[in-house]
């Protein structure tokens, strides 16, 4: 019979099994990213990375897993080579934000200007190992400096007590190897190539260069006299050693920021905001909720228990928490639906009779800020699901829907990520903030917002006319011609490609609706 040691077993076991089967195992050169992930190890990293947002049971999908997995190891150290599971519950609204509509959709990632606010392009090409491998290679930020005889002496003299690295090559090229080099001690030791040609002769005299190519490293960044010459093979791994004993390599990821958890007062105050709030809620709870009434099965329970549950502890007591231990994390809140097409947005939240909505309003390419929001708005929503309390629905709303920029278009706001209430049936609308900044899109400053729709505080714009279509619009029959004329264009040889695709990605879209 079943006793408490089987139980413990079973659990054990069931532990050890995997929790999806994703495309790409444990031991793949390829990075298995969520969202967070994501940040951490692509969008803050200062290499180039391709990005892949797959399902498991895409026939292209499993088509191009070796090819993919061939470009990884060839990359390695050179590019990184990620893969989100567009399956998982947990990352729709991430590949949502990307405006993933099909699969495999491969995306490059480029280090920005700003850290952390990578540019994010399509990658079209084909679907070869070294189709990837190339165009990756071509992206690799590039902080080699290509020094002359009569820059030299400039180019020591800047930064001068940075330690400085030098190769000395025949060639004229930057190789991605060296630009690897330079990324990896990026604002630590500058990296330069000098070409030996006939005619620069200065800088190979100086240091004594009489090979090519050569590693020279300056570890005071200046003087020639104490320059250590690398003789050890042209890889990467050994080469990174060896100028490591001028400075250390950047970590990559770089160490996570130290959270510091709040206050028992901070706490305490929230506790009673709380429950100041609580007798306003239901009255706007009941409003909000009455046109939601059919789309929802749950609130006709939750209003019916919602006094009890006020009275009764509606989560378990936070622990003291003491600082020498490790702090248990709760589970993480899922990330809110993203709304892709007309239609759903329309029914949700821009119909006659829906209800105050709120929306993420997602840019074209994912940032800090939108992702932010996102997960605040997720966190928020958890919170309320814990408390068994009910709150307007929160939504993404991602830049391929057409509605998006419709919707922005209308209400004159800017192209970045924008969060706004709207509530169709009373035809008002309000923005978070004209500019969303970091601080605007934490938990706690929309948590403020999403409170002030709730208790009817601050002022609401009239939805201008003609937002709320009267009936859902239904995709016209010359749109869907469209369509067809376009998949008509490539060239021969790629069309079957392009139509499975295609066909694909329209099975797919219907799936993922349902699911979200
Ligand atoms: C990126 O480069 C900067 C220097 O410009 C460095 O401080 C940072 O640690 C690097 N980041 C990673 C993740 O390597």
């Amino acid at each position: 019979m079943v006793n408490a040691a089987a139980i413990v077993a079973a659990a054990a076991l069931l532990g050890a099994v995997p929790v999806s089967a994703g495309l790409y195992s444990k031991n793949s050169p390829v990075l298995q990213l969520d969202g967070k992930s994501y940040d951490r190890l692509i969008a803050q990293s200062n290499y180039t990375s391709i990005v892949e947002f797959y399902a498991p049971w895409c026939g292209h999908c499993k088509n191009l897993q070796p090819a993919y997995e061939k470009a990884a190891k060839s990359l390695a150290g050179l590019a990184k080579v990620g893969a989100v599971d567009c399956d998982e519950e947990s990352n729709k609204p991430f590949c949502g934000s990307f405006g993933v509509q099909g699969f495999p959709t491969l995306k490059i990632v480029k280090p920005g200007k700003t850290p952390g606010k990578p540019i994010v392009e399509d990658y079209n090409g084909p679907r070869t190992a070294k189709g990837i491998v190339d165009a990756l290679v071509d992206k690799i930020p590039n902080y080699v400096k290509k020094v002359e005889d009569k820059t030299l002496e400039k180019w020591l003299a800047d930064s001068k007590d940075t330690p400085k690295a030098i190769l000395f090559t025949d060639k004229g090229k930057t190789s991605a190897l060296m630009k690897s080099i330079a990324i990896e001690f990026k604002g630590a030791i500058e990296v330069a190539q000098i070409r030996n040609t006939d005619k620069e002769k200065a800088s190979k005299e100086l240091f004594g260069i009489t090979e090519f190519p050569t590693l020279l490293l300056l570890p005071g960044g200046k003087e020639a006299k104490e320059g250590i010459i690398y003789d050890g093979e042209l890889k990467k791994e050994p080469m990174v050693k060896f100028l490591s004993q001028a400075a250390s390599p950047n970590p990559d990821p770089a160490p996570p920021k130290v959270k510091v958890s709040k206050s028992k007062e901070k706490k305490k105050d929230e506790k009673k905001k709380e429950e100041k709030k609580a007798s306003k809620d239901k009255e706007e709870f009941e409003s909000a909720s009455s046109s939601h009434a059919s789309q929802d099965g749950q609130t006709a329970g939750a209003t019916a228990t919602e006094e009890v549950l006020e009275e009764a502890p509606t989560e378990s007591p936070q622990p003291e928490v003491d600082t020498q231990k490790p702090i248990v994390l709760p589970d993480p809140a899922p990330l809110i639906s993203t709304i892709e097409t007309e239609a759903e947005l329309a029914t949700e939240c821009l119909g006659e009779r829906t209800g105050t909505c709120i929306l993420v309003l997602l840019p074209e390419t994912s940032d800090e800020i939108s992702q932010k929001a996102i997960t605040s708005l997720s966190e928020l929503a958890h919170k309320y699901k814990q408390r068994q309390r009910s709150i307007f629905p929160f939504y993404g709303v991602s830049s391929a829907n057409p509605s998006s920029k419709n919707l922005k278009a209308s209400l004159k706001l800017g192209d970045t990520t924008q969060i706004i209430a709207v509530n169709g049936r009373r035809g008002w609308w309000r923005q978070a903030s004209e500019t969303l900044s970091e601080q605007d899109v934490t938990e706690e400053s929309i948590e403020n917002f999403v409170d002030a729709i709730r208790l009817g505080e601050g002022s609401k714009k009239k939805i201008p006319a003609g937002m709320i279509p009267e009936t859902p619009e239904e995709p016209s029959e010359t749109e869907e011609a469209d369509v067809t004329v376009t998949l008509e264009k490539p060239a021969v040889t790629e069309t079957i490609l392009v139509e499975e695709v295609k066909e694909e990605a329209v099975e797919e879209k219907a799936d993922v609706h349902d699911e979200l």
